[in-house]
């Protein structure tokens, strides 16, 4: 009988999910809902694994990264912010919604994440702001990106919506940049069960400004000083996010091995390299291959499940068509060859063989 290689599993040990149905049930007995203790206590805590002065939960990673543009104050009618080709849609999203304009930059050729110099040439009077994703778990190359920012004054906000514990020279990303966004969407490596979000900062200034907005700009109830949205994380999501908080490291060490594991036994396959510098949070383990579709029909045939993160660059993407683009090609080229294969805390060794025998059988003499 062929065995199946799910691309996902959400199972938890069986203890940390005592611990979460203990700490839900604690939320329903006191009635307290949205923005209460435990909200607070998450976001000191996530404050403190991360190493930065402040967290303010949100109610998604899209809002976490509009909010923390609107909150660094460089939002003004026109202004561009770059955004990298190769990420979720929703970056780009969560910029639209801020008010602000994305403009696409080519990715890196070897570690597809934001190239320092494709956002160099975007850069015009009207740019405020760089958002480098760490795309896959992997920190973007910061040392370029800082640069930049410093040199032509502009804000560095990190899309870390998939990164939660990575480093890089030694600091968490989230502490990088101005401002930082998480997402604590379900499959995340620190997911919650349902929506949820996190600015991460060490400007105080800003992390209030982040606070007012997040609650719909109320100065006191009822009463508002802008006409924004409101986001906010509920106690329930909050008090399992403080369980899953205190595994995070060792889950993240089990999905590196895991990676590293694929790389070992797949050099055939051309997997992102990591920037000088960068320790990653295994998020996605993604290869490219010139014969994807085809990989991916004889993988379906073995019972291996596959994604593909992402299929269309976001400068050819319909919803951007009216966004300004620099020349992608590494973007293009990788986003018709990536493919994601099985990676999740349940894939044993075994699990994993099976993944990469198929891959070998598709690729013979390897
Ligand atoms: C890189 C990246 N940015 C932004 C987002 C948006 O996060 P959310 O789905 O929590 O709004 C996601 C997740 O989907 C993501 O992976």
């Amino acid at each position: 009988m062929q065995v199946t290689v799910p691309f996902q599993d959400l199972t938890l040990p069986a203890e940390v999910e005592r611990e979460i149905q203990k700490s839900v049930e604690h939320v329903l007995h006191s009635r307290y809902y949205i923005l209460g203790p435990e909200v607070e206590l998450f976001e000191k805590e996530f404050a403190a694994y991360l190493g930065v002065r402040r967290v303010v939960a949100v109610a998604s990673g899209t809002d976490a990264i509009s909010l923390a543009l609107l909150a660094s104050g460089v939002v003004r009618p026109g202004a561009e912010v770059i955004v990298p080709a190769l990420t979720s849609p929703f970056t780009a999203v969560a910029v639209l919604r801020a008010g602000a304009q994305p403009v696409f930059a080519d990715v890196n050729r070897d570690t597809w994440t934001l190239d320092p110099a494709s956002a160099a040439a975007c850069v015009t009077d009207r740019t405020v702001a760089l958002l480098p994703v760490h795309l896959y778990g992997n920190p973007a190359d910061w040392d370029g990106l800082a640069l930049l920012a410093a040199n032509r004054g502009l804000v560095l906000v990190e899309d870390a919506c998939q990164a939660h514990g990575a480093f890089f020279r030694g600091v968490r990303v989230g502490g990088l940049g101005t401002a930082a966004a998480f997402s604590f969407y379900p499959t995340k490596n620190l997911g919650a069960a349902g929506d949820g979000g996190a600015i991460a900062t060490n400007d105080e200034p800003l992390a209030a400004r982040c606070l007012h907005l997040r609650n719909g700009a109320q100065i006191r109830r009822y009463v508002h000083d802008q006409p924004v949205f409101h986001s906010r994380l509920d106690e329930v999501q909050a008090a399992l996010l403080r369980v899953k908080l205190r595994c995070l490291d060792s889950w993240n060490e089990q999905r590196n091995r895991l990676c590293r594991r694929y790389r070992e036994k797949l050099p055939h396959c051309l997997f992102p390299q990591l920037a000088p510098g960068a320790v990653p949070a295994a998020h996605l383990a993604v290869i490219c291959l010139a014969q994807r579709d085809p990989l991916r029909a004889h993988l379906s045939q073995r019972g291996v499940e596959t994604l593909i993160h992402y299929p269309v660059p976001l400068h050819r993407m319909p919803a951007f068509a009216s966004c300004p683009a620099a020349p992608c090609p590494d973007a293009e080229k990788i986003c018709e060859q990536l493919l994601s294969l099985p990676l999740h805390l349940s894939l044993s060794d075994e699990l994993q063989d099976i993944v990469v025998r198929s891959i070998r059988e598709f690729v013979p003499g390897k």
